[in-house]
């Protein structure tokens, strides 16, 4: 059996046994004026952090969402686009497709303003999604791609890029390691299902939204997610795992590499009123403007005594310098 298929097998017992807290440390689902969340969709939160940013979701979009568990952030998503089919989720696990069915069927008494119809349920898997290319203006997904190892991530990137209309997004959640995580864990297959050995380092998580071509990644939250400690884990130290949120462009690379933000801006303190870097960036003295990482050391190490960085916050929402 492959890593994928003891994957597929765990989600179906997931389905038919739903446990709180099985996969991932769930955080409280986000709560909206007159969204009614069903008990059964609250015990199948299988997932980390969220992939619904209101900001990302104006003018109706369509979302793909791969992976859709019990169906809470396919309900979520369909809050902000209320219209037929506005939520395509793919799964490749019957059971899973078909408690998200049941599920959705209850939001739908519980809501007046949600119809069924919003969601559109389809069988498919992350490596061959059921839409055309450039279609969709959202894909999301929440704690699936980090069971992937990296050969298969990528293609989900890739597969996830194809199907983005241009300056599409793609939101991601997922739990990612402080260090690399030792083989002993990364090899074994219900601890990677169960969203704990699957996880890589955030340089290689963002590396790999570069290498599938996304121009601009934003950093929405990071953040303790769960401690791998010696002694269930058979560790020398303790190992920290963080949960990363995440909203990536499909933007052309510009020539000198891709925007990441993370929350850091630069602050002119010089004695003009203005900073001009002749590459785009005016700073006004005193006025921080939010900067990409590469933006952040390029300014850094030209003006060092005129423009202060500030630290990544890891809480970046829009209105940046690039
Ligand atoms: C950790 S759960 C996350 C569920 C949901 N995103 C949430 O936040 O509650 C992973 C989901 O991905 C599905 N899945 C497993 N393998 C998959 C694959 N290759 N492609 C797409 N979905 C897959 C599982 O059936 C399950 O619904």
């Amino acid at each position: 059996m492959t890593y994928l298929e003891t994957t597929a097998k765990f989600y179906a017992e997931a389905a038919a046994t739903p446990q709180v807290g099985l996969c991932c440390i769930s955080t409280p689902p986000m709560q909206y004026p007159d969204l009614k969340i069903p008990e059964i969709i609250y015990q199948m939160n299988y997932g980390c952090g969220t992939t619904i940013h209101p900001t990302e979701l104006t003018g109706l979009p369509t979302v793909l969402y791969i992976g859709v568990g019990g169906g809470l952030e396919a309900l979520q998503f369909a809050y902000f686009c209320r219209r037929p089919a506005a939520v395509i989720a793919v799964d490749p696990v019957r059971e899973m497709r078909e408690a998200a069915t049941r599920n959705l069927q209850l939001a739908a008494q519980q809501n007046p303003w949600f119809e069924t119809s919003f969601v559109k349920i389809l069988e498919g898997d992350a490596f061959n999604l059921p839409v055309p290319d450039a279609s969709v203006d959202v894909v999301a997904q929440n704690c699936l791609f980090n069971i992937f190892e990296p050969a298969d991530l990528q293609k989900a990137l890739k597969e996830v890029y194809r199907v983005l209309k241009p300056k599409g997004r793609l939101i991601m959640s997922d739990p990612i390691a402080t260090r690399e995580i030792p083989a002993h864990l990364q090899a074994d297959e219900r601890l990677r299902a169960m969203c704990i050995s699957g996880a890589i380092t955030y340089s290689d998580y963002t590396q790999h939204l570069v290498d599938a071509g996304f121009g601009q990644v934003e950093i929405r939250d990071r953040r303790p997610y769960r401690l791998l400690d010696t002694y269930s884990f058979n560790l020398d130290h303790p190992l920290l795992l963080e949960s990363l949120d995440s909203v990536s462009f499909k933007v052309p690379i510009p020539s000198d590499g891709a925007c990441i933000f993370t929350g850091k801006t630069a602050i002119y303190q010089g004695r003009e009123e203005s900073l001009d870097d002749h590459a785009g960036h005016v700073l006004l003295r005193g006025n921080p403007i939010a900067v990409c990482d590469k933006t952040a050391t390029k300014l850094g190490s030209q003006f060092p005594q005129e423009v202060i960085i500030t630290d990544s916050t890891w809480h970046y929402n829009g209105g940046g310098c690039c």
